[in-house]
C-alpha cells in the first residue's frame, strides 16, 4: 500500500537502543536494546521508579548520547539538529527563571526559537490564554503553584510549534487537581501535535494514552494499544472480596492454584492471577467457606492497566515467558549479582500518589 504523501509512520523509531552509564566495575546497564515504534498520536511510556524513562527521553532529544544502538525522531536522527527542531521538550525536574514573569519567560523562549517580538509576543499570549495562565501572566514564575510551572512548562517546550512533544513524568508531585488539568491540556493537545509522555502511574497513561511501551529495569515489558493490551490479558486476573479480605492474603499466597495474589489499594479488594483458572473457580467457594469467611463477590473484572501490569510482573517473576516479550527472563537472567540484589529491594509503585 502506498504511503500518503508527508504522513510520518513513526514519530519514535529505534533499534536496540542502548545506555550504559559509567565504566568497569561501576557501569550501569540502564536501558537495555529497546526498539521503540511510536506512531502520532498520545503515547504513553510507563515504568516504575528507575525503569530507565528519563535515561531513554535524554537519549531520544540528545541530552545524552547512545551507547548502542539508534533512534530516529520523525525519521532523522535522534540528537541531530533537524531532530531536536522537531521537538519541544520538558523534562522531569524543569528549571525555570524564577524572577520572570510567566509572560517574559515565553517570549524570551520565543524569541530563542528566532520568532520577532511582535510574533512573539502574540504566541506566548495565545499559549497563556490555552493553559489557562492569561490572568497570571504578569506573576513571575516563582510564585507559581507546581501545576502553573508545570503548564508554562509544556507552553514553553510548544513555543516553536514542534511535531512532537517529550514530556518526563509532567504531573509527577502535583495535587489531584493540578493533575486533572494538566492531563485535560495535555489530551486536547493531541489535535495539534503528538505527545509522548511517561509516567509511573497506570491510571493517569489510561486517562490520556491509547498506545503505551512498558519498560522495567531497561526493557521493553510491553508496547501496544491499551485496548490490546487488555484484551491479550483478559481472563487471568480474579477479583475476590469477602468479609476478611486482608487476613485471606497470606493463605492464599500458599494455595497451589495461586500464582499471585494482592490486595487492591482502591476497592481493598483481593486480585489473584491463578495458576490454574479452572481449578480456583472450583476451589474458590468451599476454600472461603473452610477459612471462616463469608463471600460477597468472586468475578473476572474489565482489567485496569494496574491489574494486567501485576499480572505482567508476577509471570516475570516465576521466570517463564510474558506473551509479549519472550526474552524477558533470559534478559532478568543475564544481569549482574549487583543489578539483581537492587532489583529485589526495589519496590514497583505503580499506584496513584505514590511517593517518589
Ligand atoms: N547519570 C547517571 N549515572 C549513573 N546511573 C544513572 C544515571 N542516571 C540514571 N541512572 C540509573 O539508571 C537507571 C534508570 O534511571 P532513570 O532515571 O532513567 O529511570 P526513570 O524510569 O526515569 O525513573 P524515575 O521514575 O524515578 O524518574 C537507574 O538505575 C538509575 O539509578
Ligand atoms: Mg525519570
Amino acid at each position: 500500500m502506498l504511503k500518503e504523501k508527508g504522513k510520518i509512520e513513526h514519530e519514535i523509531w529505534s533499534d536496540k537502543l542502548t545506555k550504559v552509564y559509567g565504566k568497569g566495575d561501576d557501569a550501569v546497564k540502564a536501558v537495555t536494546q529497546i526498539d521503540l515504534r511510536v506512531e502520532p498520536g498520545i503515547h504513553g511510556f510507563l515504568g516504575p521508579n528507575g525503569a530507565g524513562k528519563t535515561t531513554t527521553i535524554s537519549m531520544l532529544v540528545g541530552a545524552i548520547s547512545i551507547t548502542e544502538g539508534r533512534a530516529t525522531i520523525r525519521n532523522e536522527k535522534a540528537g541531530s539538529v533537524a531532530a531536536k527542531q522537531l521537538i519541544g521538550f520538558l523534562p522531569q525536574d524543569p528549571t525555570f527563571y524564577d524572577k520572570m514573569t510567566g509572560e517574559e519567560y515565553l517570549i524570551y523562549m520565543a524569541k530563542l526559537g528566532g520568532l520577532r517580538t511582535k510574533e512573539a509576543r502574540k504566541k506566548a499570549q495565545e499559549l497563556l490564554a490555552y493553559f489557562d495562565l492569561f490572568d497570571a501572566r504578569a506573576r513571575k514564575i516563582g510564585n507559581y503553584s507546581g501545576g502553573m510551572k508545570q503548564k508554562i512548562g509544556i507552553a514553553a517546550a510548544l513555543i516553536h510549534e514542534p511535531k512532537l512533544l517529550i514530556l518526563d513524568e509532567p504531573t509527577a508531585n502535583l495535587d489531584p487537581i493540578g493533575r486533572a488539568d494538566v492531563i485535560d491540556k495535555i489530551k486536547k493537545l493531541s489535535d495539534r501535535v503528538s505527545v509522548f509522555v511517561s509516567s509511573h502511574i497506570l491510571s493517569e497513561i489510561e486517562q490520556m494514552c491509547k498506545k503505551v511501551t512498558m519498560i522495567d529495569q531497561g526493557n521493553i515489558v510491553i508496547s501496544d494499544s491499551i485496548a490490546n493490551i487488555k484484551r491479550k490479558f483478559v481472563g487471568n486476573v480474579f477479583v475476590l472480596d469477602t468479609n476478611m479480605n486482608k487476613q485471606l492474603l497470606k493463605p492464599l499466597e500458599k494455595n497451589e492454584n495461586v500464582l499471585k495474589v494482592w490486595l487492591d489499594e482502591e476497592d481493598e479488594r483481593i486480585r489473584i492471577v491463578p495458576k490454574d483458572q479452572e481449578k480456583l473457580q472450583k476451589m474458590i467457594p468451599k476454600w472461603i467457606i473452610d477459612n471462616n469467611a463469608i463471600l460477597f463477590g468472586f468475578h473476572q473484572p474489565e482489567l485496569s492497566l494496574q491489574d494486567v501490569f501485576m499480572e505482567i510482573m508476577s509471570k516475570k517473576e516465576e521466570g517463564g515467558p510474558t506473551e509479549s516479550n519472550s526474552d524477558l527472563s533470559l534478559n532478568d537472567r543475564k544481569k549482574s549479582k549487583k543489578e539483581k540484589s537492587e532489583k529485589k529491594s526495589k519496590k514497583i509503585t505503580f499506584k496513584e500518589g505514590d511517593s517518589r
